[in-house]
């Protein structure tokens, strides 16, 4: 099942949601723009159906499905020019193919720490799939206590000139996790980074994520038994 958190763009749309920005692009920059968004959101696809042929691969031969679910969300116009200046890139589809990888993004929630593992390396041993970049916050989680893979990789998608190479970042994590994100996020980012609240939670939570782990290993120890 994928939960498509869908980020339809257009021209009218693109101009009001920049109508504030300094340096806005020009109307040709906004339109490769919207042929990148076209672009990157076929990759997304791309990757979304090779995850749920893998997912069902494991169902015929295992009786067992390594993903609980899956959520594809496109970066929204806003939070692309925001992160671009934050970061100082220049507002121009060529510097943002160049250096930002999470336009096009996919979480992979799955039912055990060892299918994550196990869905990154078939996902990325696929002769059309190639690993750009890796972050494995579950062997180094973050100071919050944030535990999740992530990975950026690029994929061909076949336009009528041929194909194009498009990344796309996927975050991998067990519904633990994905719990405990959620509410961290919600913490740290959705309270207009109210610090008492931060100040209060922020070791419980941190200690909750080691206790989920724990939680999540003995029941993954159980499951291996029953399989
Ligand atoms: P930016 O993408 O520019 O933010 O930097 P980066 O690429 O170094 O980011 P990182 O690999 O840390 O991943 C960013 C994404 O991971 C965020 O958008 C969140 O979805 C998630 N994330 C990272 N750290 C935390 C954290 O401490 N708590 C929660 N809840 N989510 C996090
Ligand atoms: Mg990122």
């Amino acid at each position: 099942m994928i939960l498509e958190r869908s980020n339809s763009i257009n021209l009218n749309k693109l101009q009001t949601q920049l109508s504030g920005v300094a340096n806005r692009p020009d109307i040709e920059e906004l339109s490769k723009m919207i042929k990148m968004y076209q672009l990157y959101q076929a990759g997304q696809r791309e990757i979304s159906t090779k995850l749920e042929n893998l997912d069902a691969e494991f169902q015929v031969n295992y009786d067992y499905n390594p993903i609980h679910h899956m959520e594809s969300r496109m970066k929204d116009v806003q939070s692309l020019v925001q992160k671009a200046e934050r970061k100082g890139y220049e507002l121009t589809a060529d510097s943002i193919q160049a250096n930002i990888y999470d336009i096009a993004g996919i979480r992979v929630i799955t039912n055990y720490m060892d299918d994550i593992y196990n869905v990154e390396k078939l996902l990325t041993h696929q002769t059309d799939v190639t690993l750009l970049r890796r972050k494995d916050y579950i062997k180094h989680p973050k100071e919050s206590g944030y535990r999740s893979l992530h990975i950026v990789v690029k994929v061909p998608v076949f336009q009528a000139k041929g194909p194009i190479d498009v990344p796309v970042e996927i975050q991998i994590r067990t519904v633990g996790m994905d719990m405990w994100a959620s509410l961290e996020h919600k913490l740290r980012y959705k309270t207009d980074t109210n610090q008492e609240l931060v100040d209060k939670y922020g070791d419980q939570l941190k200690g909750y994520a080691d206790e989920l782990e724990q939680i999540e290993r003995g029941m993954q120890g159980i499951h291996k038994e029953l399989i």
